[in-house]
């Protein structure tokens, strides 16, 4: 399964969505998540991520192994989402690619 990991928190540009085949991502107040149980590991949304949030189960970086539980878990509550918006107006700010000064924002994820 591919997994949505931190750098989505606060960006979530929305684009990785529009080419998933079976639908398996489902949003919340300021983060996306994949269904594990529906990813049919097509690979199309990991490069669409412009903030790189996207990784193969297998490439998880060890300081973010805990995204793989949590998209198991906010995938069951959260809705599906299948079209792409406009990214909160403030993204950029909170984007590691373009922000190096941006730190952890695991407590920033809303639920
Ligand atoms: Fe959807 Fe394919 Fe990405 Fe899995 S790898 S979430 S099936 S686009
Ligand atoms: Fe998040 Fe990247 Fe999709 S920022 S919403 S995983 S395009």
């Amino acid at each position: 399964t591919f997994v949505v990991t931190e750098n989505c928190i606060k960006c979530k540009y929305t684009d990785c969505v529009e080419v998933c085949p079976v639908d398996c991502f489902h949003e919340g107040p300021n983060f996306l998540v994949i269904d594990p149980d529906e990813c049919i590991d097509c690979t199309l949304c990991e490069p669409e991520c412009p903030a790189e949030a996207i990784f193969s189960e297998d490439d998880v970086p060890k300081e973010h192994q805990k995204y793989l539980e949590i998209n198991a878990e906010l995938a069951r509550s959260w809705p599906v989402i299948t079209e792409s918006k406009e990214p909160p107006a403030d993204a950029d700010q909170w984007d590691r690619i373009k922000n190096s000064e941006v730190e952890d924002k695991f407590p920033h994820l809303e639920k």
